[in-house]
């Protein structure tokens, strides 16, 4: 060690929501690890906690103050001793409120804040009481966070769009991301590279809007994502390239037929509808009608036959009627969906559904989700069971649960099992899949002379 070198410390993140979070989390170690800060996963032995929070439905925020509640026993053990900070969606959204509620939480701060966490942690250390930042800064976080320098798992998260001017009338997510922003494409180009570089051989770019995505293109011109797609399709060794969370009305031409032409661009796409009916739609502010759903749909499905869809719904919207709810299951029904998460409404404060009529009773909440998930649940099992038989091409992402497993994705990002060699970790390889089960396949790999392994352009 020389003398330049700073003390060992701990460093715990635990991160809830989407995957935005959990990029931003891999930032957060990367822009503290200078500081000595080294991941550990033993509340009792950190120095530091950060808890990346969501604050999406009502659960997910109340989660972070019974985890804060937690922490304070530990932080008191320790003499005191442990930085507490709270960053993401919650801490956005509600700033100073939070050390209010706990002021053992030493450091507040919103997402557009994280570069400047490493100066936010020397004022905590000197500070008497807690240290907030949850305005959007005039300086782009993406110029001052460091390149990651961690070696990559074989799928990695980029982060190309960050914020939504939507403001679906249900959503938090305007208010705690901010408005739109796209990256330029040279960053995330060099991005990409440097992620391949260190093993990542998948890699979903993330953006609330993703497919909203028009940065500054090399050539000066606004891309769109679809002329980004095509051009990381380009990087050497980048074998997949997915995104999400997508929005139907930004779904262009352009990347409908970049799903047709970019055999790199995997064919799943989670384009999240939140309902079937037209009047709900209408309410939540969603900007089409389920009937334009369904005619991009069969665009994308034009473009890319085997394409499998996600998506999410909202059961109990206010307003929303037993005929609402049977239009919602229709449009299931009409589209087939190999995966999707559903949610129960969850009034949000400060957004307009929260204060709209003819709120939906929490039974018939329930009744309704109910119905919507085991609906979605026996659509999963039977695309996972159409899997049965054929032989997918597998990005093998490490070892399975037991000895002589292999875990590894399909392109439908259907998690599979088969037995094989460690050697075949984040490669590509061609697995005969034996059976579909709810959640995951069971495959084999073939044998050298099988003849069903010949490559179908499908994967
Ligand atoms: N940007 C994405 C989704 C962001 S939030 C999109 O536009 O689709 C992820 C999902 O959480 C949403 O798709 C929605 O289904 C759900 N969600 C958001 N706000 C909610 C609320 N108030 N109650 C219940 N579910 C909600
Ligand atoms: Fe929320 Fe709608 Fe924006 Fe998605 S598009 S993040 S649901 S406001
Ligand atoms: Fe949650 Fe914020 Fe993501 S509210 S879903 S962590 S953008």
């Amino acid at each position: 060690m020389t003398d330049s070198t700073p003390p060992r410390k701990r460093l715990l993140i635990r991160t809830w929501g989407c995957q935005m979070n959990v990029y931003d989390s891999a930032r957060m170690a990367d822009v503290l690890a200078p500081l000595g800060y080294a991941p550990t996963e033993q509340v009792e032995e950190a120095d530091m906690v950060i808890l990346n929070t969501c604050h999406i439905r009502e659960k997910a925020t109340e989660k972070v103050f019974s985890d804060l509640g937690r922490l304070r026993d530990v932080k008191r053990e320790k003499g005191g001793d442990m930085v507490i900070a709270v960053a993401g969606c919650v801490a956005q959204a509600e700033g100073a409120e939070i050390t209010a509620r706990a002021p053992w939480v030493d450091i507040v701060l919103g997402p557009q804040s994280y570069h400047r966490l490493p100066e936010m942690v020397a004022r905590a250390s000197r500070a008497a009481g807690a240290v907030i930042e949850t305005d959007f800064p005039a300086e782009d976080k993406f110029d001052h966070l460091p390149e990651t320098a961690a070696p990559q798992g074989v799928t990695a998260f980029l982060t190309v769009q960050e914020g939504c001017d939507k403001f679906c009338s249900f959503c938090v997510v305007p208010y705690t991301r901010g408005s739109e922003y796209s990256r330029p494409a040279a960053a995330i180009v060099a991005e990409a590279e440097r992620l391949v570089a260190l093993g990542a051989r998948e890699i979903t770019l993330l953006g609330q809007n993703v497919n909203a995505w028009h940065g500054e293109g090399p050539d000066g011109r606004a891309w769109t994502l679809g002329r980004l797609a095509r051009r990381l399709a380009e990087i050497p060794r980048l074998a997949r390239i997915r995104y999400t969370t997508s929005h139907p009305r930004d779904m262009d031409d352009d990347l409908v037929a970049a799903h047709r032409d970019t055999s790199a661009l995997m064919p799943f796409l989670h384009l999240p509808v939140q309902s079937g009916s037209d009047s709900i739609l209408k309410m939540m502010n969603r900007g089409h009608t389920a009937d334009d759903y369904r005619r991009l749909v069969d665009r994308l499905r034009a473009a890319r036959p085997d394409l499998a869809l996600s998506t999410d719904i909202i059961a109990g919207h206010p307003g929303e009627s037993d005929a609402d709810h049977a239009e919602t299951l229709a449009l299931i029904r009409d589209i087939g969906f190999a995966q999707s998460f559903s949610f129960k409404y969850s009034a949000r404060p400060g957004t307009p559904a929260a204060t709209m009529a003819g709120p939906v009773d929490e039974a018939l909440k329930d009744a309704r989700l109910a119905e919507i998930q085991a609906l979605l649940r026996d659509q999963q099992a039977a695309f996972n069971r159409s899997r049965a038989g054929m032989v997918a091409q597998v990005l093998v992402t490490g070892p399975g649960r037991h000895p002589g497993q292999m875990a590894g994705r399909t392109p439908w990002l259907n998690p599979v099992h088969f037995d094989g060699p460690d050697s075949l970790t984040g490669q590509v390889v061609p697995v005969r899949i034996t059976a579909g089960h709810p959640n995951s396949l069971s495959g084999v790999l073939p044998m050298p002379d099988d003849a069903t392994t010949r490559e179908r352009p499908a994967a």
